[in-house]
């Protein structure tokens, strides 16, 4: 074999203990598809005596992953650290301007800073790859770089984040709580540094920035995206919505409308057998709908060692065979200035769930408010009082609506709350029809 792809890689936990798997174990079928040899040459992490399991004793080591990047016995710079910051920015910007590859996992710097990176890559003559960045071991980069070419996408969406989908379907499955099953997903190593990324839904709006960008050929917008995350989703909320029908899921959404980009993530009731709506635990799916294909799906682990590994192998090969193409799909610089769609252009059907005060007349004034502002009602579920012996004065009062416009839900529920019928807040989760 003539010549050796080498690789030094920064950040050795989770996805770079897992990248060390797949090579030690199938470094020939790898060099073998790749066309030539790669090899780790160099690592860097923050701790140089912790076992990771591999013998890393004649690799080169470098306590500053900047360093790394620099170092000339490498070709290809592998940032497995995490962050949108320093040290993950300066060093892939290091690896460029030196004239090397870089890939990376990391969506967080990609949402925030990914149109320059690609900028200086296509100046240095260089790829910047990140397949692993988006839903773990699906290739959905690709599919929407290579494999979707011919199409114009009209709308992205799907189930983007591991920890949180594992965590709703626990809470669903298995009736556990939420600060229960997120330490177990942060034991599996699905969940961020910081898990207030995955549950806060940013994760997810990261991700979803670089598939929009991708998907629309605009630049990656991260500041347009509405998110929410699924802290306030309660398990009476998964129950009420499955005895109704629905599963609650933590969807991103990107649609192209003629006033401009939607981008959206928030917890979704999907129904049961609607697409996605199956996908559960640490799985992602990502639905793109394109003019000439039409629906496609892809499904598969969203986090994880070696899903995410195997994501990364993919770019490392990508790059050893000399396939690879402008990182968002077309030259950063031909990428279209984003438009946002106006807030609120929402419209759909709405789960609200009402903590109401039981006495004569509420559900009558709730359904006045609703008809004003001219809601119709789906379904209705009114829940006794609860506990025989702590009477409570209120009662769960739940209800999904039809279709309706963002606007004129909010300010009815707003109405609900000002003139005194609840005793908290309302809940309110977009219904999504898939
Ligand atoms: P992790 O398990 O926390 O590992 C991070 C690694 O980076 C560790 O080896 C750490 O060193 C090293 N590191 C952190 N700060 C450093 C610094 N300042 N200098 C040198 N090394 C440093 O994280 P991970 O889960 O592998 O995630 C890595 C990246 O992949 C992130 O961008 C993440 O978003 C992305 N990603 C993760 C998954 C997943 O399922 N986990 C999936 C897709 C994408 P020590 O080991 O010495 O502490
Ligand atoms: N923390 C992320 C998740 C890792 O749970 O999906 C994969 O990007």
């Amino acid at each position: 074999m003539a010549k050796t792809l080498r690789l030094g890689i920064a950040g050795l936990g989770t996805v770079g203990g897992g990248v060390l798997d797949i090579l030690a174990r199938h470094g020939a079928l790898v060099a073998a598809r790749a066309g030539v040899k790669t090899e780790v040459t160099a690592v860097s992490a923050r701790d140089r005596k912790k076992n990771r399991g591999h013998d890393l004793s004649k690799l080169m080591w470098h306590d500053d992953p900047v360093a790394l990047a620099a170092d000339p016995a490498i070709d290809v710079f592998v940032e497995l650290m995490g962050g949108e910051g320093d040290p993950a920015k300066a060093a892939v910007e290091t690896a460029l301007k030196a004239g090397k590859h870089v890939i990376t996992a990391n969506k967080a710097l990609l949402a925030h800073h990914g149109a320059a990176l690609a900028r200086l890559a296509e100046d240095r003559g260089v790829a910047l790859n990140f397949e692993a960045a988006v839903a773990g071991g699906i290739p959905i980069i690709k599919t929407l770089r290579e494999g979707l070419v011919g199409n114009r996408v009209g709308k992205v969406f799907g189930i983007m984040n591991g920890t949180c989908n594992y965590i709703l379907t626990k809470m669903a499955n298995e009736g556990r709580s939420f600060a229960d099953v997120l330490k177990e997903a942060q034991a599996l190593g699905y969940a961020e540094a910081d898990p207030t990324f995955d549950v806060g839904g940013f994760d997810t709006a990261h991700k979803l920035a670089v598939l929009t960008s991708l998907a629309f050929g605009t630049e990656v917008n991260l500041k347009a995206i509405d998110i929410e995350g699924i802290e306030q989703v309660t398990l009476e909320d998964i129950r009420n919505a499955s005895d109704m029908g629905y599963k609650i899921k933590l969807l991103g959404v990107a649609i192209a409308r003629e006033e401009g980009i939607e981008q959206r993530v928030n917890p979704t009731l999907v129904r049961k057998g609607s697409p996605v709506s199956d996908t559960d635990g640490v799985f992602n799916a990502v639905v793109v709908k394109g003019d000439f294909v039409g629906d496609l799906m892809l499904e598969g682990r969203g986090a994880g060692a070696h899903p995410t590994a195997s994501a990364v192998l993919s770019d490392i090969v990508d790059l050893a065979r000399g396939n690879w193409r402008p990182a968002f799909g077309v030259p950063a610089r031909d990428l279209k200035p984003y438009r946002a769609a106006p807030q609120m252009a929402h419209e759909g059907g709405f789960y609200v769930a009402l903590e109401l005060h039981d006495k004569p007349g509420a559900v009558a004034a709730v359904a006045r408010i609703l008809a004003d502002e001219k809601i119709s009602i789906e379904s209705i579920v009114q829940r006794g009082k609860i506990e025989k012996d702590t009477p409570r004065a209120t009662a769960p009062f739940i209800l999904i609506t039809h279709d309706t416009v963002e606007t004129a839900m909010r300010a009815a529920l707003a109405r609900i709350e000002r003139d005194g019928h609840v005793a908290s807040a309302p809940r309110m989760i977009r219904i999504e029809r898939l």
